[in-house]
């Protein structure tokens, strides 16, 4: 464990070399390079489980909005009982930290057998998935022990959004990357454990946000579940007032993610609402 107390610990101190070792790999020059090239499809479809999953729906902003290209996500679970329309100019990515995981290599062989571009996004080398994949890119983190993911969810949206990025050329963009390393290594140096002290008092914990920030909080929603055994929700913060708000009350703790600030106040409006209700609020920002 490298002197930490658990492997998630010591996976979450690595994440900044990983972002680097990535940044070190794709990137030559300020030009995105040796990278899968998304720019011929019509439309994408991520598909992945849990963690995975969320990475995804990162990934989906990021190639939306820099790329301009549809794309969807759709759980493995569910994609052999849902009926599809497959577009035979779609690319089909599934994202696995294991490669392993039976309901993503399900999806993988249905997009297979409809003859479609897949693309597998995983960790772990030469795993099922990264075999059967018709491309295949690595996020190369490192062995992954704790079950729950950390660096590696981390290494898949960053390969999404190099996946992005090789489509519009963002050079801004692709250099302010450089930066986030150092900022990753004095975030995670910070004191969380008062953080942790106040979250660990409530046995309600909704965490809310808008456009990607509701994807953020998705997945912080499952790490504190599966984690902390305390029941959590993550919810788009506009939709709680169409019912949810009625389990809002004195007690339950809620968490803004609010990264960014074109929807800063929007969301604040909603987290006021629950603190007239008699919630706690604590708040996540990044500006
Ligand atoms: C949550 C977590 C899981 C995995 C999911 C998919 O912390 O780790 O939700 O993300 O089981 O696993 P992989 O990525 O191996 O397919």
């Amino acid at each position: 464990k490298n002197g930490y107390e658990h492997f998630m610990l010591k996976e979450i101190n690595e994440e900044p070399d990983v972002f680097k070792k990535i940044l070190n790999k794709y990137i030559k020059n300020d030009k995105i390079v040796d990278i899968f090239d998304i720019s011929k499809y019509e439309e994408i479809e991520i598909v992945a489980c849990g963690s995975a999953y969320h990475a995804g729906l990162i990934g989906k902003y990021y190639i939306e909005s820099i790329a301009n290209i549809k794309t969807t996500v759709s759980y493995a679970s569910e994609y052999r009982y849902k009926k599809h329309f497959f577009n035979k100019n779609s690319l089909v990515i599934v994202i696995s930290q294991s490669g392993e995981t039976a309901d993503t290599k399900e999806a993988l062989k249905i997009a297979n057998e409809a003859l479609l571009d897949t693309l597998a996004i995983v960790n772990v080398y030469k795993s099922s998935i990264a075999r059967e994949a018709k491309y295949v890119l690595y996020t190369i983190s490192g062995i992954e022990i704790s079950v729950a993911t950390t660096k590696a969810y981390m290494a898949q949206c960053l390969v999404l959004l190099l996946l992005a990025l090789n489509v519009k050329n963002d050079k801004k963009l692709i250099q302010d990357l450089f930066k986030i390393p150092n900022l990753l290594s004095k975030y995670i140096n910070r004191d969380y454990k008062k953080y942790a002290k106040i979250i660990s008092k409530y046995d309600d914990i909704f965490y809310l946000g808008r456009g990607v920030d509701y994807y953020i909080a998705q997945e912080g929603s499952l790490k504190l579940k599966e984690i902390s055994y305390i029941h959590s929700e993550a919810y788009a913060a506009g939709e709680l007032k169409h019912g949810t708000i009625s389990l809002i009350e004195d007690g339950t703790l809620v968490i803004g993610v609010l990264t960014q600030p074109a929807l800063y106040e929007k969301t604040l409006s909603n987290m006021v609402e629950c603190k007239s209700r008699g919630a706690y609020l604590m708040g996540l920002t990044t500006f």
